[in-house]
């Protein structure tokens, strides 16, 4: 596992925004797994920018999500789905062809995560996954337990990642979903190269755990240390437990 210590969060996305330009240099039609939350943002806009001003050419790019409330309609604007459109597809000139993410609004929901891990196995793997982490370790929505080789399911939302994402949802904690769709432990750990940003002092216990901890289901982003090719950025304030 790389760790890479940025002063801020702006320069932690212009490195990532770097990594991305460069694979698709490389790799024009590379599968990008995408994060939401508030972390990644810098990334996108730094992406945006360099496609703007014509330094890469995402043309070609594939965009998949990572995780997805279950039984939010998918145009309700915190749908994940609506989420990455708004913030990652539209921005960088693509189309709701280049996107692909599970169905949180199907009748059958295993069925849905089937289907998604098939999907992305038969798009040939995600080349880059970015993540974000929660403050209780957790990467897409696999809350501490989850089986390191756990697959895309359904899932339960701890009361703590609920209240943490109160602030999507006018901060009333009673319009947060409880179940939600992820990309398993298993899933990500699959992805050709795992890239993990965390900023703010709020991350720094989970950060410390992740990098210096055992590798444990009570610390889900700890898996990474059993990725050949995982990257952790974080900012002065993430890395002060370090
Ligand atoms: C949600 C997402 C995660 C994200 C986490 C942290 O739980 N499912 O993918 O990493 O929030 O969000 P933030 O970056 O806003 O702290």
């Amino acid at each position: 596992m790389e760790v890479v210590i940025v002063p801020d969060a702006t320069a932690g996305g212009e490195l990532i925004a770097d990594a991305i330009a460069a694979l698709l240099r490389r790799k024009p039609d590379a599968l990008l797994g995408v994060a939401t939350g508030s972390t990644p943002l810098p990334v996108y806009e730094a992406l945006a920018t360099q496609v703007r001003s014509g330094a890469v050419d995402a043309s070609r790019a594939r965009i998949c999500q990572l995780d997805e409330y279950v039984g939010l309609p998918a145009d309700h604007p915190e749908s994940y789905r609506s989420v990455v459109l708004r913030q990652v597809v539209e921005p960088l000139g693509l189309t709701e062809g280049a996107f692909m993410g599970p169905d949180g609004t199907a009748e059958d929901v295993q069925a849905a995560c089937e289907a998604y891990d098939r999907a992305l196995a038969e798009a040939g793997g995600v080349d880059l996954q970015l993540l974000g982490i929660g403050t209780d370790g957790h990467i897409g929505f696999n809350e501490p337990c989850s089986s390191l080789a756990s697959r895309t399911r359904i899932k339960t939302l701890t009361e703590q990642t609920r209240v943490d994402n109160a602030r999507f949802f006018e901060g009333d904690i009673d319009q947060v979903p409880h179940h939600v769709i992820t990309q398993g432990i298993g899933t990500i750990l699959e992805a050709r190269h795992l890239v993990l940003l965390a900023t703010g002092a709020g991350k720094a216990d989970a950060v410390a755990q992740t990098v210096e901890g055992p590798v444990s289901a009570l610390v889900p982003a700890s898996a990474l240390q059993l990725h050949p090719h995982a990257t952790v950025v974080v900012d002065e304030a993430a890395a002060s437990k370090l």
